[in-house]
């Protein structure tokens, strides 16, 4: 009974890094230049000043390499990310998380405000819908529905619990 169970979890971790790697990344590689440029729409920020080039494309970067050194690191059994999900996982997941920026912004939330949910999930939403699109064969075969129930009680839980643990060490500015 536990077994399977926590190899789905596993499973269903190894899967995601690649997409959990971005915003904890962009956290370190964060500040420069606004993607925004500070910019208004409609009397709000764009996006804000939690999005900048250097974040997102260090995000991004790290994603990808991720991918990559589990690529190296697979032993039987443990999926391959393949050359199409090791870019859109953490693509996906960058463009989400900007996504619900820019969604924040519109409906009157500051930066660094919290949003249950689309704080936890926007990335996951991001890399899921980038990645079903461009390599939809990959998505559909790992990407069971066990996997995506797994990813979706695990991912919120690991999410508030790095940032409790990067807000405590002092590198996040909010526990969310
Ligand atoms: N960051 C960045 N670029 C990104 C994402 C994040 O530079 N694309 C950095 C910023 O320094 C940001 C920090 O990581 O402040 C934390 O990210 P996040 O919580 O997503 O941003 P917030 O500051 O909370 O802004 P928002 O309310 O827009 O999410
Ligand atoms: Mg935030």
């Amino acid at each position: 009974m536990i077994q399977p169970i926590l190899e789905t979890a596993v499973t269903a971790v190894w899967l995601m890094l690649p997409a959990y790697i971005p915003n904890n990344a962009a956290v370190i590689f964060g500040g420069g230049r606004r993607i925004d440029a500070g910019k208004e729409w409609g009397g709000r920020r764009i996006l804000g000043d939690g999005k900048t080039w250097r974040g997102s494309v260090g995000g991004f970067v790290s994603g990808l390499v991720v991918a990559l050194v589990l690529n190296l690191v697979s032993a039987s059994g443990v999926p391959e990310f393949s050359i199409g999900a090791a870019v859109t996982l953490p693509l996906g997941a960058v463009l989400g998380d900007i996504g619900a920026s820019f969604v924040k912004r519109r409906l009157g939330r500051e930066r660094g405000e919290s949003f249950p949910l689309l704080d936890q999930l926007d990335f996951v939403a991001g890399a899921w819908g980038l990645t079903a699109v461009f390599d939809t064969d990959w998505f559909l075969r790992l990407f069971t529905a066990e996997i995506i129930i797994a990813v979706l009680i695990i991912t919120p839980l690991l999410h508030l619990t790095v940032n409790v643990v990067g807000y405590k060490i002092g590198v996040k500015n909010e526990p969310w």
